[in-house]
């Protein structure tokens, strides 16, 4: 890619001794993509917007959480009536957390419906399943820290899953636990790491958006992209049909941060954690 002579010098100063610019120019001005896309193409950008709003409101609640079993539920208590739009911050990442799959799952099956696994995107997709692992091993961990009873006994379950593995099984889970039971240890190790994946979520985006840019992005009537008959620019085409679709996931996102808030959660998980009472309908298989 060569470098673009922008209109402001100041573009230009800083482009000659960090070639940023350039790619982003690229990206919104040149690179072409298909004409054709329908709303289904709407789910990529949506994606990355649910990873900023929970990076950004998870900074927030980080800043008032006390990683320590002794505290955990009380601190999130507190920030739900005495942190300032701390109740917003929280039901904005809970709420978030759930809409952040269901927007990745349409993204998901949109690939398998119009094929956009297949080459020359292989890659863009392995990326992609690495990216679900990574989102579900922060959910699971991030459910865990307010230390209510779903939280402690579903990391008791999820982690107990590895003593499954034989021989080794056992040592597995104590490591993990840090101790011999989901414990102090392991609140905080299941903390750092929740506070650490969403940052190795959003490198190993950008490694997507990258393989994504090698070629012209799938469409959904499946014809070859010949020339810039079939193509436009992002920009203004594709930011203001996102700016659309953000829109409409803020409106769906606000009816259950506002009005029902705690319907994609469990009640039990407003019970402080007790490792002596199991929640009633933990049962056997
Ligand atoms: C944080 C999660 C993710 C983000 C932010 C993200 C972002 C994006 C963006 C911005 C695009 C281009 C726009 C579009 O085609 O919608 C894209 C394309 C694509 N993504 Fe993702 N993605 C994520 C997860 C996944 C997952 C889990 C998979 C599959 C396992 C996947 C597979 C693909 C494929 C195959 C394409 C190419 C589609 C085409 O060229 O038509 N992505 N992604």
């Amino acid at each position: 890619m060569s470098s673009h002579q922008f209109k402001n010098p100041l573009a230009n100063w800083v482009e000659k001794r960090l070639p940023v610019l350039s790619p982003l120019h690229h990206t919104l001005f040149e690179h072409p993509f298909p004409r054709n896309l329908n709303f289904m193409w709407n789910f990529g950008s949506l994606a990355g917007f649910c990873l900023v709003i929970m990076i950004v409101t998870g900074i927030v609640l980080a800043m008032q959480y006390t990683p320590n079993t002794a505290e955990a539920f009380g601190s999130v208590e507190r920030i739900m009536r005495d942190v300032n739009s701390g109740w917003l911050m929280r039901y904005l990442h809970m709420n978030g957390a759930s809409f952040f799959f269901i927007v990745v799952y349409i993204h998901m099956f949109r690939g398998l419906y119009y094929g956009s696994y297949k080459a020359p995107r292989e890659l863009l997709w392995i990326i992609g399943v690495v990216i679900l692992l990574l989102m579900m091993a922060t959910g699971f961990l991030g459910y865990t820290l307010p230390w209510g009873q779903m939280s402690f006994w579903g990391a008791t379950v999820i982690t107990n899953l590895f003593s499954a593995i034989p021989g080794v099984g056992d040592a597995i889970v104590t490591w993990l636990w840090g101790g011999f039971s989901v414990d102090n240890p392991t609140l905080n190790r299941f903390f750092v790491l929740h506070f650490l994946l969403p940052f190795v979520i959003l490198g190993v985006v950008i490694l997507h958006i990258l393989a994504l840019h090698t070629s012209v992005s799938n469409n959904p009537l499946g014809i070859d992209i010949k020339g810039p008959q079939d193509t436009i620019s992002f920009h203004p085409y594709f930011t203001i049909k996102d700016t659309l679709g953000v829109c409409v996931f803020l409106l769906i996102l606000s009816a259950f941060v506002f009005f029902l808030p705690n319907d994609m959660g469990h009640p039990d998980n407003y019970i402080p954690a007790d490792p002596l009472v199991t929640p009633a309908h933990i049962v056997p298989e």
